[in-house]
């Protein structure tokens, strides 16, 4: 449970990385260019965290619902991300990033999977920081997921509790997200870290996926620090 302690550096910060197709068509480029732009941002949005000393960064890179998307984006993306991972984990490795995925990677297909667990793997003991790639996540999927073990796992209805269901949860050992940003001018969480998001501080910046760089990272950071988070108790 979080504390009514307000730090100045978020430890926690989760992104929803929106507006790659706008991007890519206000230039007149196909759909996959934002997205292959996206990646870019994605490097420098870890370098800033890395900076900033914040450390678990979450990354909404594909949702449950964006299955939906015709096959060929979902294609596009899921070789986006094969690439992403084989170019990008040795230098993430060698920084000191551990990698996590939280959602359900089976979707994207057994070798895929594999693929992400070894890096999970090799990535286990790095401490600098946590990135967190949210794959094929929805925030309602996992949470009917956790009931489902927490009831295999044998919990009665009175024994379970907020602290003891959170461990049921993908993000079991990961604190929650002290500050959730997303671009693109959308205003809304899109089913993303629904039980983990309860008390995170929202920023909302109109700057689209592609073109978000450490300067817009900065800004998150230090409107984060101005605020007052209460948590619901009385300001103090
Ligand atoms: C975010 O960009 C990336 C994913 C959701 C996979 P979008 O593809 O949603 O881009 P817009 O929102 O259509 O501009
Ligand atoms: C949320 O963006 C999912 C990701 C960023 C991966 P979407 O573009 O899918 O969300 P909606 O459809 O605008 O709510
Ligand atoms: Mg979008």
């Amino acid at each position: 449970m979080a504390d009514a302690v307000s730090h100045s550096v978020p430890s926690h910060v989760a992104i929803i990385m929106d507006g790659n197709g706008r991007w890519a068509a206000a230039k007149g480029l196909p759909r996959v260019a934002g997205h292959r732009e996206g990646a870019k941002a994605v490097r420098r949005a870890i370098e800033a965290a890395v900076n900033h000393n914040v450390r678990y960064l979450t990354l909404f890179a594909f949702s449950s619902e964006n299955w939906q998307r015709p096959v060929s984006e979902v294609q596009d993306l899921t070789f986006l991300l094969k690439h992403y991972l084989r170019s990008e984990l040795a230098e993430l490795h060698a920084e000191g990033v551990q990698l996590k995925v939280i959602g359900e990677r089976e979707r994207f297909g057994e070798a895929l999977a594999q693929e992400l667990e070894a890096a999970e793997r090799l990535t286990a003991n790095n401490k600098r920081l946590t990135l967190v790639l949210a794959l094929s996540y929805g925030g309602r999927a996992e949470i009917v997921a956790a009931v489902r073990r927490a009831i295999a796992a044998g919990v009665k209805p009175d024994e379970l509790t907020e602290q003891n269901f959170a461990n049921f949860l993908f993000t079991a050992g990961i604190p929650e997200p002290d500050l959730l940003i997303r671009t693109s001018g959308e205003q809304r969480v899109s089913n993303f870290l629904l039980w983990q998001l309860a008390y995170a501080e929202i920023w909302f910046t109109k700057v689209l996926w592609p073109d978000f760089c450490g300067r817009d990272f900065a800004d998150a950071l230090e409107d984060y620090a101005s605020r007052e988070r209460r948590f619901g108790a009385r300001p103090v």
